[in-house]
């Protein structure tokens, strides 16, 4: 039996229960201020040792879409990144089983990254120190700290490089997501955003109360996202889907990130699968899930073969 020590982890999506644009940067992102949360919903990493970088990407349960070739996958990134910092020949065989649709604005891209740079960083005994680390996540992408440090639900700023976390009195939250198979380009929809003529943002005041509260009413009356009217003008059918999750009894719906999947918060699991069975029709595909514990799982188990 080959004795090689495999990793497998799971790294999770994300939803934004917020999200506010302050302005362009100079270096042409945008400031945000955003409320990250994790899900259960997830991909799987598998990492065995290896001679070189090599990864593979497959479709999970009911993936429809484009998977990325090796050099487009963050995670080929993010192991040549942490391979050039060591700055010795490292190789490590990853395999990528894919649920998150790419390009919706759930993130999993992003936390594929992560995943891999902490299993990566104990595969390979890097040890690197946390300012590195988060160089390192902040260089791939803009949600990758996010899941790194945690997932924890927290207050986002910057360009996703400043973390606060919120002090969440939460029980998990359940959730109906309504996903496009079209993805999204982030960078069209900021240039859209930049395009339209833009008025007052509420702050996240209310729901970072409504989580310290834990009370997932206020939760779902408080979702807000910046991003909606310039999604919606990308993708016209886009605008009637809160009205769908909502007629179908969600507390409160909108779009994650920079879209295309909308999102619905449900007052318990049969309300979630009752939702979700009532706007199967209107989405490429329905998931139902609900909040996770953090963002990357399974880390430190090592599994023999
Ligand atoms: O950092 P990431 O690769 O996820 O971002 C993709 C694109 O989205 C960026 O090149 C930029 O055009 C836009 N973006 C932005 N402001 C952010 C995040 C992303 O303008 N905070």
């Amino acid at each position: 039996m080959d004795a090689a020590a495999k990793l497998r982890l799971t790294t999770g999506a994300k939803l934004n229960l917020f999200l506010r644009v302050l302005g362009l940067r100079p270096d042409g992102y945008h400031e945000l201020e955003s409320i990250f949360h994790s899900l259960e919903f997830a991909d799987d990493l598998e990492l065995s040792p290896a001679e070189d970088i090599s990864v593979v990407a497959r479709p999970g349960d009911d993936f429809v879409g484009e998977l990325p070739g090796q050099a487009e996958n963050l995670v080929y990134k993010t192991a040549v990144m942490l391979r050039d910092h060591i700055g010795q020949p490292r190789g490590a065989s990853i395999e990528v089983t894919k649920r998150i649709p790419i390009g919706g604005g759930l993130g999993g891209g992003s936390s594929n990254a992560a995943g891999a740079l902490l299993a990566l960083n104990e595969l390979w005994g890097a040890h690197l120190e946390r300012p590195d680390m988060i160089e390192i996540a902040c260089a791939i992408g803009s949600d990758v700290l996010y899941c790194v440090e945690g997932g924890a639900t927290s207050l986002v700023t910057g360009r996703g490089d400043k973390l606060a976390p919120l002090a969440a009195a939460l029980a998990p939250i359940w959730f109906v997501l309504g996903i496009s198979n079209e993805p999204l380009l982030t960078s069209e929809v900021y240039a859209a955003y930049d395009a339209l003529e833009t008025g007052e943002h509420p702050g996240p005041a209310p729901m970072t109360m409504a989580l310290g509260a834990g009370d997932v009413s206020e939760i779902a009356a408080s979702l807000y996202n910046d991003l909606e009217p310039a999604a919606f003008s990308l993708r016209p059918e886009l605008a009637d889907k809160r009205a769908v999750l909502m007629e179908a009894g969600a507390l409160g719906a909108a779009m994650t990130g920079s879209g295309p999947t909308m999102f619905g918060i449900a007052a318990d699991e049969g309300s979630a699968r009752r939702i979700a069975l009532e706007v199967e029709g209107d989405f490429d595909r329905v998931v139902v899930t609900r909040s996770g514990a953090g963002c990357v799982g399974g880390l430190g188990t090592p599994a023999l073969l």
